[in-house]
């Protein structure tokens, strides 16, 4: 069987969330996906960006990084979201991106795709919960199969988010539960993929 295609699409500001996202793509390769690690497009004014000097710096850092289009997510078998919390919703830069998506959608290619989300907030009662929740959302009105980590693996049962793998920034960067919480929540969503890729028509 060909390879699960996994798009990882997130959005940014400070590196936290692309942390999470890199933890996600080495474990989605390591469970045998191709993978496409993909950023949205900034949207911020250059003012706002400059005034935190660790906002420019990241940009800096990931000049690298691909920026998503519609193809990517067409291409997809899978895809995993990441998205800070802004106000307890998911950040305007990757819903800007997700408002772009009328065409795929009106077309069905959006459909039948596994999905899953992950998030960073401040404070642990910051609204990740009501972030991810808000990012499912816009998977049902694709007619996506939402897979959650749940409690399916033990290192959920120290990560503690059975929605999505989360960081609470103000505890530091994310450690290596919070990683290994994000390679599983990959795997899972991978592994999802391919049964159900292996099981549909060619
Ligand atoms: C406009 C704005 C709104 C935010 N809202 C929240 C919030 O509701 N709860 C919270 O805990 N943190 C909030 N934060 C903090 C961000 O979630 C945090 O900086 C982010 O998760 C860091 O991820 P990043 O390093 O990938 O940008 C907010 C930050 C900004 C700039």
């Amino acid at each position: 069987m060909e390879p699960v295609n996994l798009t990882i699409v997130y959005y940014s500001a400070t590196g936290t969330v692309h942390t999470l996202a890199k933890a996600a793509a080495e474990g989605a390769e390591k469970a045998g996906a191709n993978v496409r690690l993909r950023k949205v497009a900034e949207t911020a004014p250059a003012e706002a960006i400059n005034a935190k000097e660790e906002w420019a710096q990241h940009i800096r850092d990931t000049a690298d990084v691909d920026v998503v289009s519609g193809d990517d997510l067409d291409w997809a078998d899978a895809a995993l979201f990441g998205t800070p919390t802004r106000f307890g919703n998911v950040s305007s830069q990757l819903k800007a991106f997700i408002d772009t998506l009328g065409p795929l959608w009106f077309h069905g290619k959006l459909s039948n795709k596994v999905y899953s989300a992950f998030t960073a907030s401040n404070t642990p009662h910051g609204g990740q919960e009501s972030t991810l929740l808000a990012l499912s959302n816009t998977f049902y009105h694709w007619g996506g199969i939402i897979v959650p980590p749940g409690y399916t693996d033990p290192i959920q049962f120290q990560s503690g988010n059975p929605y999505g793998t989360s960081h609470v920034v103000g505890s530091g960067p994310p450690g290596d539960v919070t990683l290994q919480a994000a390679r599983y929540q990959a795997r899972r969503v991978v592994d999802t993929a391919a049964a159900l890729k292996a099981g549909r028509p060619a």
